[in-house]
């Protein structure tokens, strides 16, 4: 685990409140465990997952107008525009159960995302006294490029609870079927050989510089992504409770 620059200070954390955890924000290229580590920390902490990329999913599958417009760019494994996310977020954090503190799973995106959700805290939880809110905690997770390839093409995801296997590295007992409900294993559609390496070069080129756009303000913390689950989880789990009892300590 590494603090990428600045420290656990004062900046960093908004108003020492341990009424929440506030918000977690998982970075991390396609395949690197965002989902897989994000329902394990909504699990722990009784906070909600957000993932853009499921929500968008969503509205694909509804034929929403958002849906419409994004499906083909998601098919190519390019980055939906900025303005399409936003509402779609904003309405999905105004809900109550975001109000002790929520973990945003591929959002922000674009160094535009990250601006846009500063002045969304600053303007919607900070500006609220006694809000009980604090500052994000902005995790990387890091991981081999080639083992984003087996990771992303052995993915299989369970269509009723969206439950995450990996057919060479968490395989489910039985094939294509999910351990916890016994329903149907399916491969995302993005999950094909040409889009992984377009989703990849999306990541690099519109996504690395958010992670430099947290270092600057001393947020960002790197976790080792190559280790096994359980391994990945601890880190995680300590990150988050350091920034906890810096809290609790007035940091
Ligand atoms: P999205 O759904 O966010 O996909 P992604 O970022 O490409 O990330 P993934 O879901 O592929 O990977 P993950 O890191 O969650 O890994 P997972 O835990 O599943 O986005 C999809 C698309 O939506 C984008 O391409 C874009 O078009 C659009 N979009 C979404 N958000 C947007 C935004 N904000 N702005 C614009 N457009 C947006 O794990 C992967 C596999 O590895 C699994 O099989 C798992 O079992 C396995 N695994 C996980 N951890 C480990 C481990 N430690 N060891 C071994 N195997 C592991």
């Amino acid at each position: 685990m590494k603090l990428e620059s600045g420290g656990l200070g004062a900046s960093s954390m908004a108003d020492g409140s341990l009424r929440g955890i506030g918000p977690i924000i998982l970075l991390g290229s396609p395949g690197a465990g965002k989902g897989t580590q994000a329902k394990r920390i909504a699990e722990r902490y009784g906070i909600p997952q957000i993932s853009t990329g499921d929500l968008l999913r969503d509205n694909v599958q509804r034929g929403t107008p958002l849906g419409m417009q994004a499906k083909d760019v998601m098919a190519r494994g390019e980055l939906v525009p900025d303005e399409l996310v936003y509402d779609m977020v904003a309405q999905r954090l105004r809900q109550v159960d975001c109000e002790r503190g929520f973990i945003l799973d591929g959002f922000p995106r674009t160094p535009a995302q990250a601006g846009w959700l500063d002045a969304f805290f600053e303007n919607e939880f900070f500006g609220v006294p006694q809000s009980g809110k604090c500052a994000p905690i902005v995790i990387r997770i890091d991981v081999d490029y080639n083992q984003l390839l087996h990771r992303l093409t052995g993915r299989r995801t369970c269509l009723a609870n969206g439950h995450i296997y990996n057919v060479y590295l968490q395989p489910p007992r039985v094939a294509d079927t999910c351990d916890l409900d016994g329903s149907r294993l399916v491969t995302r559609d993005d999950d094909r050989d040409e889009v992984i390496r377009e989703r990849l070069s999306a990541y690099e080129m519109q996504t690395k510089p958010v992670a430099e756009y947290y270092a600057r303000q001393g947020r960002l913390v790197s976790i080792n992504g190559d280790l096994p689950v359980d391994q990945v989880t601890e880190q995680i789990f300590l990150v988050i409770e350091s920034h906890r009892a810096a809290r609790a300590d007035g940091f």
